[in-house]
Order: C-alpha cells, then structure tokens, then sequence
C-alpha cells in the first residue's frame, strides 16, 4: 500500500510520551513541533518530525501539503448519543421559553419523545440518520467515536441501534438504563426485562454499559444491579452521575472499576476529592450544561486535584444537539479554566483511554493509527480560540475502531 506523507506542517502538535490517562500537569503539556511532517504507512503512523530531519523515502509515497496547516490528533468523542431518530426542536423551543429539562421528562417527552421516534423508524432508517450524524461528526474532526443505544428501551430497538453504531465504524455502548419506558410499571420491572432479555444480545454487540444515574431515572441501588449484571457479561461500566443531583453514581462507579462517570455538574468537593483518587475518568459534558442553562462541571478543580479529566460533546437531540468537539475545546477554556492544551488533550488521549485505545488513537507518534486533523489555523489554539469557527480542512483516517 502506498505510504502516504504530510509534509511542511506549520505546526504538528501532540501530547508526548505513551502515557494514559494525563492527570494534572501532564494534561497541559503538549509538543508543539514547527515545519513538521507526519509519514504514514498502511493506516499506521510510521514517523513523524522536522522537515530538515526527513531523509530521502525509497518507493511510493502519496504527498499532501501541510504548508500553513496544523495537524492535530483526530479528536476522539468518548460520549454521544448519536444513533436516534425525529428530533425535540419543539421542546428546545419550549425551553428557550422557560420549561425545564425535568418537566419535560416528568411530562412523558424528553428522552421518550426520542424513544418513540426511534422505536417508529426502520434499521435503514436509523442508519441513515447514524451515517449523516457520523458525517457531521468528521466534519468537525472527530475520527473516533462512542455512541450509546438508549432510544429503544426493547429488545429489537435497542440492538438495532448498536449494529446501526457498529456499521457506522463508532464505539457502542449499551444505555439499557437510560429511562423507563411507558409500558413498565417502574424501573425495576423494567431492569428485570433489560436484563433476562436485552443483555445477552447486547453484551454480543456492545464494549461498555452505561446507566442514567438521576431523579426520575434509576437509582444508585438500581444501578448497581444494572452494572453488576453487565459486568459479569464482560462489559465495561460507564455512568451517567451528577448532572443535576448527587445520587451516589461516583462512589459507585469507584466501587465498581467503571472506566468513567459522566456529567458531574452537580459534583461536590467529596466527588472530586474520590474521583481524583480513583482510576475512573471524569467525562465533562459542558456542551450540555450550556444547551440546558446550567452550571458547569468543576474542570479546573478535577484537573488540579489530579482527577483523569477527558471532554465529549454528549451529542444528542435533547440536551446537546452539537457535535463539535472544536466547540467543546472552546467551552473548555472559557467555562471550565482548561487551558487550549489540557482540552485538547482531554478529547484526544483522555478520551481514547475511556474507549480502551489509548494505545492506538489519540496522539501523533509511531504506532499510532494515522488519525489526523489539518487545521486551516495560524496557531493550534485556535482550535479552542475561535469559538464556532470551522478550522478543520482535512480529515485523514488510519485504522477503523472497530475491526
Ligand atoms: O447525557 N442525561 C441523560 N441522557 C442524555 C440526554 C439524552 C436526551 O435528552 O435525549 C445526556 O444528557
Ligand atoms: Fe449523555
């Protein structure tokens, strides 16, 4: 196959060294190499350094010019909810006019608005709307992604939406403890259906499980259940904890070895004191606190008390319709007091670590998959600097996530 080299880059910038998670200092610390080239072979980074360090390359090799270009790490977006159908523009309407997030779940929309409209549309259909939303995705630089199921809440939905994640080359979580659908008296007759029903199926297709820890969801002793039986069909535990009360998801997830706990806007000194101490990852969402008005997630206070801090959009139709990880790295820096280096790399080796690939995604360095993003940016900050802006000029892929 032919070599494929990226030549003259104003800018090549990565976190160094092989290390994962990054806590605290190590999170900010990131290479910035100047008239580099990264040379590729096979999907594969082969080498990467100065241009006047580049020797003469025998046999073929397909050159792209970096000249006034930034290459970055393709970003990895550890947490969406990107395989659903309809959409909640009415509801976001309502909002904008004073309703909150809860009512609207309380009152049967929210989540299960999105339930219905996915249980109504066809496996082609989902994968269509899973192909374009994976299409944006790249758009804005994503190369990697996670995407959870939870929109079907029965058997045949549910598992549709991860072959619909799995075709579309993402990362699938089972969210079988999303909400509880209309047709169950409570959670708990529910859980015994996901479980007896959904499981053994799901834990075929799925890396990960993944629980909304919250009021009007499932509750910590439900949860437990929930992760315990998901566990001991192999999967790895991710929960949704804190986003707008504390209901034990942190000190459950320590409890468990989950790889993450995800939201943590409502998270308390005691939580980020835990988590900091523990090998789980904080997955901040500010994408989310922002579309629903809310307080942001203590960033800085995780990253300085040595917390593994990594960054997603959330995308999804009700409480975060963004799929840009650049807007995110912006969000970042200006609610979370991340510095450009430390989002960066919370969305690029943090985040390959919450999906088990550290080793192979998230930084530019041999060995590495040859997932690149070129900026059109006079500095790499940009990518957080310039708020809303479409800095991403080319997306170049290695290897697929999923084999
Ligand atoms: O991460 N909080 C629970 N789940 C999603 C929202 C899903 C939705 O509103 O459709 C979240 O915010
Ligand atoms: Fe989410």
């Amino acid at each position: 196959m032919t070599r494929l080299l990226v030549r003259d880059l104003a800018q090549l910038v990565t976190h160094a060294g092989t290390e994962a998670p990054l806590r605290g200092d190590a999170l900010g610390d990131v290479d910035v190499l100047e008239n580099g080239y990264v040379l590729c072979d096979d999907g594969r980074i082969e080498a990467t350094g100065r241009m006047r360090d580049l020797g003469p390359l025998d046999g073929e090799v397909e050159e792209v010019d970096g000249r006034g270009l930034t290459a970055i790490p393709g970003l990895v977006d550890c947490h969406t909810h990107a395989c659903f159908a309809g959409d909640r523009v009415d509801e976001f309407a309502l909002r904008a006019g004073g309703a909150t997030y809860e009512e609207l779940h309380a009152a049967g929309g929210g989540i299960l608005s999105t339930v219905s409209a996915t249980r109504a549309a066809t496996e082609a259909e989902l994968e269509e709307r899973m192909d374009e939303h994976r299409n944006w995705m790249a758009r804005a630089g994503t190369t990697m992604f996670e995407a959870k199921s939870g929109y079907g809440l029965d058997h045949d939905t549910e598992l549709a939406q991860l072959r619909a994640i799995r075709s579309a080359g993402g990362v699938p979580t089972w969210l079988g403890a999303h909400a509880v659908p209309p047709e169950f008296p409570d959670a708990d007759a529910y859980l015994d259906f996901a479980l007896a029903e959904v499981l053994p199926e799901a834990a075929g297709l799925a890396e990960a499980a993944d629980v909304f820890v919250e009021n009007g969801a499932f509750d910590e002793s439900q949860a437990r259940r929930y992760l315990t039986a998901c566990a001991d069909a192999g999967l790895a535990l991710r929960l949704h904890g804190d986003q707008f009360t504390e209901q034990g998801a942190v000190p459950l997830a320590i409890e468990l070895g989950a790889r993450s706990v995800d939201h943590l806007e409502a998270t308390g000194a005691e939580g980020v004191r835990a988590l900091a101490a523990s090998d789980v990852t904080a997955v901040l969402l500010p994408a989310s606190a922002l579309f629903l008005g809310r307080r942001m997630p203590p960033g800085r206070t995780l990253v300085e008390a040595g917390a593994a801090v990594a960054l997603a959009t959330d995308f999804n139709p009700g409480s975060a319709y963004c799929e840009s990880l650049p807007l995110v790295c912006s969000l970042a820096a200006t609610q979370l007091q991340l510095s450009p280096a430390e989002a960066l790399g919370a969305c690029t080796v943090n985040a390959a670590h919450v999906l088990g690939r550290a080793n192979r995604k998230g930084r530019l360095a041999p060995g590495y998959d040859a997932d690149l993003v070129l900026l059109d940016v006079p500095d790499w900050r940009y990518l957080a600097y310039h708020l809303g802006h479409d800095h991403v000029l080319t997306v170049i892929w290695g290897k697929a996530a999923l084999p």
